[in-house]
């Protein structure tokens, strides 16, 4: 598995932001003293901690992103941040998360932000996934796919992680079925051969913890996992990087 991803969200004050990281960091370099081969941990701390916290892994082991973009290049537009004001600062940027879905991002900002984010030189972590439990047959997730890829095809993309999150599975404890995470990651990576963007990854989020990680680290569909609560959590987020190396 290439990537884990901590996605924070609206936790942490600057000072928990630097305390967890190095807590995550000290984890990292346990596992690497091990002589494991670890997987690209990326963090998705808030932005208001992201200068702490890179200067807290700068040199270390893992890597940053951001939890979200505007999709406007610049401008008066009050409180939001561009992508070229994330260059030099992260690498990856999260993008469409279901939690920005529902409160009202549409399929053309998000085709905005996918190509703002390009153009910054940064690689996008698209979430797509269903709100609807009774979705199984993948519709939404190509609906999704075939609505952000409009102003920029995904061919055109040089890095690029589709993170697969069923909305119900999200924040829950609920472990994800293996075979539905299966299906629905063998759809993206269908419809990423047919738009030639092949070598794209899939990662799976929603309510991963250390406990079902190893689970879940079965599946060869998927490339890693987007993390939330437990990523918040040092232990929790480095048994779950535990649990992809020892699968390896
Ligand atoms: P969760 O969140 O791990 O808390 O379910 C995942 C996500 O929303 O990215």
């Amino acid at each position: 598995m290439k990537y884990l991803i901590g996605n924070w969200k609206m936790h942490t004050s600057v000072s928990e932001a630097v305390q967890l990281a190095g807590r995550i960091e000290d984890g990292i370099e346990d596992l690497h003293r091990g002589g494991y081969d670890l997987p690209t941990v990326i963090l998705c701390p808030p932005f208001t901690a992201l200068t702490a916290v890179g200067d807290v892994i700068d040199g270390r082991n893992a890597v940053l992103g951001a939890q979200d973009v505007h999709e406007a290049e610049e401008g008066a537009q009050t409180g939001e941040i561009a992508a070229s004001m994330l260059k030099g600062l992260v690498e990856y940027v999260i993008i469409g998360h279901s939690e920005r879905r529902a409160a009202g991002e549409t399929d053309q900002q998000i085709q905005q932000k996918l190509a703002r984010v390009a153009e910054a030189g940064l690689a996008p972590i698209l979430c797509v996934g269903e709100t609807d439990p009774s979705d199984q047959a993948g519709k939404a997730i190509i609906a999704q796919l075939d609505a952000a890829f409009v102003e920029k095809p995904a061919r055109e993309f040089e890095q690029l992680i589709i993170a697969y999150e069923p909305a119900w599975e999200i924040g829950t404890e609920k472990t994800a079925d293996p075979t539905d995470v299966t299906q629905a990651a063998a759809t993206i990576h269908g419809w990423l051969e047919e738009h030639g963007a092949g070598d794209a990854d899939v990662v799976y989020g929603g309510s991963v913890t250390g406990e079902n990680a190893s689970l879940l680290t079965g599946i060869t569909e998927i490339d890693g996992f987007l993390v939330g609560h437990v990523s918040l959590d040092p232990q929790g987020f480095i048994t779950i990087l535990d649990r992809m190396t020892r699968h390896e």
